[in-house]
């Protein structure tokens, strides 16, 4: 009774800590919408060029491709505006330009093309897919028609992208000729509970398989993790909810840090 109450003051001193850490960080206080959960609104130059911001959406790329492809391939920045995009890197076929050259056929859908020096063609290059911000553009591609029949989950975007993939109701790029580089894949890690530094907490679920899926070894090691030997970083929930460590991803595109049970579970086999 005692220990459980010692949790449960933990939890609610993390949960205090967490909501000071986002007050403070200006983070946007209400609940995104599912198909709003992983937008990313890009603006370093689109507005000053007189142009909308360009809204980015996760879901629709990641229903297709893997995280690594974009953020090791590509060399997209896991932090809104850090990669410095330019009209020009699309238009010679960087970043967004690799995939939206208006000739690349994925599932059968030739991409749209993006950026151009010629303003107003909208018939052969519309803008506005991509420079959507504050605009009321409706996307081709429709969040509940799309992943009506995916497994469902209570946070985020909704969805189970987990079991998703499992299940083969998406199957994911992780390879782009000409872009990617042929490696060895490495073998995958043993699944391992991390075990919690505060005695009476459960211990946290990590698959490494799982991860691997999506993130390859690349996007987590070393960066995030050094991972040369479980124990070496120290993390606490304060530091996740910052958005380091776990955080990185699961306060943003994966599962959010409010789904407390989905990681502070039991320990795997
Ligand atoms: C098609 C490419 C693409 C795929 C696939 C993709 N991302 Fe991203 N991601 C981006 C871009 C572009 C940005 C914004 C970068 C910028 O603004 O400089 C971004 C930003 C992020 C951010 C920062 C978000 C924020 O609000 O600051 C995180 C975290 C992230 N991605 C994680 C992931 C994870 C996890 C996956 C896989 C489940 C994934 N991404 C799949 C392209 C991609
Ligand atoms: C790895 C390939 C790839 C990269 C990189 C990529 N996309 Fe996409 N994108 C796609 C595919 C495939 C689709 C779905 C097919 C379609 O709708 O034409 C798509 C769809 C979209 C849509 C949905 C449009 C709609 O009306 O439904 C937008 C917006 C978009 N991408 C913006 C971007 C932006 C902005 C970037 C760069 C920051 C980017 N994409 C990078 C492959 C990519
Ligand atoms: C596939 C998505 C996509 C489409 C479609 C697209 N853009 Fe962009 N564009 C971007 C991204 C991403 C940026 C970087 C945004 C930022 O940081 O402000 C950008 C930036 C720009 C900039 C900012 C100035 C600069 O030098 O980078 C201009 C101008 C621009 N685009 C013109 C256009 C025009 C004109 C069209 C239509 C013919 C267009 N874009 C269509 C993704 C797109
Ligand atoms: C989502 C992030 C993520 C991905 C992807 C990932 N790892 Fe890890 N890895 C971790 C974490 C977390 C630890 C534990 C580190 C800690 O707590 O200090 C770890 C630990 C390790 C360790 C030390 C294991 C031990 O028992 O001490 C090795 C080796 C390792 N990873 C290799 C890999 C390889 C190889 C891949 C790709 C097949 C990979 N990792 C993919 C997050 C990841
Ligand atoms: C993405 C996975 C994940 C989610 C979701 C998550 N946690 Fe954690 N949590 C961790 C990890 C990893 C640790 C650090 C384990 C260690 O080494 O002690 C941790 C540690 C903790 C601790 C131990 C004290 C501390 O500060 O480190 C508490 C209490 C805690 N979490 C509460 C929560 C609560 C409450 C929620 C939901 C609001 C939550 N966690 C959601 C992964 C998660
Ligand atoms: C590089 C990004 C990234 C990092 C860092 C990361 N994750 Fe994840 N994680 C994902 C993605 C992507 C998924 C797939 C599900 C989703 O997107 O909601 C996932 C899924 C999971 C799942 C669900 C797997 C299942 O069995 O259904 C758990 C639990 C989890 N992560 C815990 C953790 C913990 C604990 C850490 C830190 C030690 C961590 N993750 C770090 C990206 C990440």
């Amino acid at each position: 009774m005692k220990k459980s109450l010692s949790v449960l003051f933990l939890c609610l001193t993390v949960i205090a800590l967490a909501g000071m850490a986002l007050a403070q960080g200006g983070v946007k206080k209400k609940r995104p919408l599912p198909p709003d959960y992983g937008k990313v609104t890009i603006n370093n130059y689109s507005e000053r060029a007189g142009l909308s911001p360009v809204v980015f959406d996760h879901w629709v790329h990641r229903s297709r491709f893997t995280c690594r492809l974009c953020h090791v391939d590509i060399g997209f920045a896991m932090k809104a505006d850090a990669t410095g995009i330019k009209a020009a890197d699309n238009m010679a076929g960087y970043y967004c330009g690799i995939c939206h050259d208006g000739k690349r056929v994925f599932d059968g859908v030739k991409v749209f093309e993006s950026c151009s020096k010629k303003y107003g063609d909208e018939r052969a290059k519309p803008c506005e897919r991509c420079h959507s911000a504050g605009k009321d553009v409706k996307m081709e591609n429709d969040f509940y028609r799309f992943t009506e029949k995916f497994p469902k989950e209570r946070f985020g975007n909704g969805i189970d992208w987990e079991k998703a993939e499992s299940m083969g109701m998406i199957k994911l790029v992780d390879y782009i000729e000409g872009v990617s580089i042929k490696r060895k894949s490495l073998a995958v890690q043993k699944d391992f509970a991390l075990a919690s530094q505060v005695e009476e907490m459960p211990d946290i679920i990590f698959s490494h398989k799982k991860h691997t899926v999506w993130n390859g070894c690349e996007v987590c090691h070393p960066e995030i993790f050094v991972g040369v030997k479980r124990g070496t970083t120290k993390y606490s929930m304060v530091e996740i909810f910052e958005g380091r460590y776990c955080g990185v991803c699961h306060n943003t595109v994966a599962f959010p840090l409010l789904d407390c049970q989905r990681c502070h579970s039991k320990p795997v086999q």
